[in-house]
């Protein structure tokens, strides 16, 4: 039950229909018990019954809530950095995928490695992370797309989100059609609907379900099949959608009541209305514009329309080689012209909220967890704009310090 003293601001977050609104409170103090919120506010207000709990010094760093990365692929084997190479001599990433890169060779690296040796590489990708104040992390699968490798993966998901750091699976097997079924694609599909996604909702591996809704990956109409199947099961949808082009995918998130709708590079107008209309969430993977040479989102109409925006990293292999979200952030603010603020509450509430997690995490705020980051910064935009390796100082997840520089 310690009371985090001598923060010199903090950033509560809280709920708010303006997303620039980050609820900065100045000389602030902020208790916990039992790994939840007890207090925030103003140190001078803390009240008596406080005052005799044991005291944590923040020396005069500024408190945000726990980093929430929302969107990642984060188990995978091998890497592919000759693509990265190719792709800067002009090659484009579908033609690479057609030709056997992309999604697939890191599929096959990703079968060949063991259980425990695919464990132990994410468990090091999380470790770093919650160096950079990350406390909260989406996880795919996706590299595995037969059953058992699928399975597997979000087996290695369920082992890492034992400790405070959360974990939340996502099942992504509708990432690209196995080799095995290239010519049958509705068997594929039907083993997904039928089988794989039946077992994981009944073993709840996941929470989510997602698919990449995109030329060469899968059709609006397959990705339908999919989420309906997903939805059915108790799983609820996310989707990859208009990343290299405009194909209806937030317009199907929109129908089937996804919780986020993540990349949207080429989303059309309609696809922004629909968005708002059914309250989903925006994903912004700015990694993922950077490396492959796309415009960015249109962050500004998405939010001027009333569409959350919510930053991530997208850690992969092929498109987002980086789990580095606070320069994610700072690419937010830079290429999507998203202020700080906007960016922060994008990697805090509004990506709670592409994780159905708001109520348990994502604002400083009594009640929640007490999952939160000292930044050795003066204030949120003082930190995105002086780019440093790492300014975090303390990492605590669930009450519980994960890291400390
Ligand atoms: O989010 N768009 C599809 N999936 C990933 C890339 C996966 C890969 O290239 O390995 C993405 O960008
Ligand atoms: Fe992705």
């Amino acid at each position: 039950m310690p009371v985090l003293r001598d923060i010199a601001i903090l950033y509560r977050c809280a709920p708010d229909r303006d997303q620039g609104q980050v609820h900065p409170v100045s000389d602030a103090a902020l208790a916990w018990e039992d790994g939840i919120i007890r207090w925030v506010g103003p140190a001078r207000e803390l009240p008596p019954s406080y005052h005799g709990w044991p005291t944590s010094e923040a020396r005069g760093g500024m408190v945000i809530p726990g980093l929430i990365d929302c969107h990642t692929h984060l188990a995978f084997g091998g890497w592919r950095e000759q693509e990265f190479v190719e792709r800067l001599r002009g090659a484009n990433y579908l033609d690479i995928a057609a030709r056997g890169g992309g999604i697939a060779a890191t599929v096959a690296r990703t079968r060949e490695m063991t259980t425990d040796e695919l464990r132990r590489r994410a468990q090091g990708h999380l470790a770093a992370m919650a160096e950079l104040g990350v406390t909260t992390v989406e996880a795919k699968s996706g590299y595995g797309l037969l059953p058992e490798p699928e399975l597997r993966l979000l087996e290695v998901y369920r082992d890492l989100g034992q400790g405070p750091q959360r974990i939340v699976p996502t099942l992504l097997a509708a990432h690209a059609v196995p080799a095995e079924y290239r010519e049958q694609r509705d068997q594929y599909l039907r083993l997904l609907t039928d089988e794989l996604i039946p077992q994981v909702a009944s073993r709840g591996l996941a929470r989510f379900c997602d698919v990449f809704v995109e030329q060469r990956a899968f059709s609006v109409e397959e990705g339908r099949r999919v989420l309906r199947a997903a939805l059915g099961a108790g799983l609820r949808a996310k989707l990859h959608a208009d990343q290299l082009s405009s194909g209806g995918g937030a317009e199907l998130a929109a129908e089937v009541g996804a919780v986020s709708a993540d990349h949207l590079e080429c989303i059309s107008t309609q696809g922004i209305a629909a968005l708002r209309r059914a309250g989903v969430v925006a994903v912004s993977l700015p990694f993922a514009s950077l490396y492959l040479g796309v415009q960015p989102l249109p962050a500004r109409e998405l939010l001027a329309a009333g569409v959350p925006v919510a930053v991530a990293t997208d850690f992969n292999p092929g498109s987002a080689p980086s789990f580095h979200l606070p320069v994610a952030m700072t690419l937010a603010c830079t290429l999507q012209k998203m202020s700080p603020a906007e960016v922060l509450k994008g990697a805090t509430l509004v990506a709670a909220r592409a994780l159905g997690l708001e109520q348990e995490t994502g604002s400083l705020e009594v009640g929640k967890s007490a999952d939160f980051a000292i930044i050795d910064a003066p204030s949120v935009e003082h930190w995105l704009y002086h780019l440093r390796p790492n300014a975090c100082l303390r990492t605590v997840a669930a009450g519980q310090e994960l890291w400390r520089a």
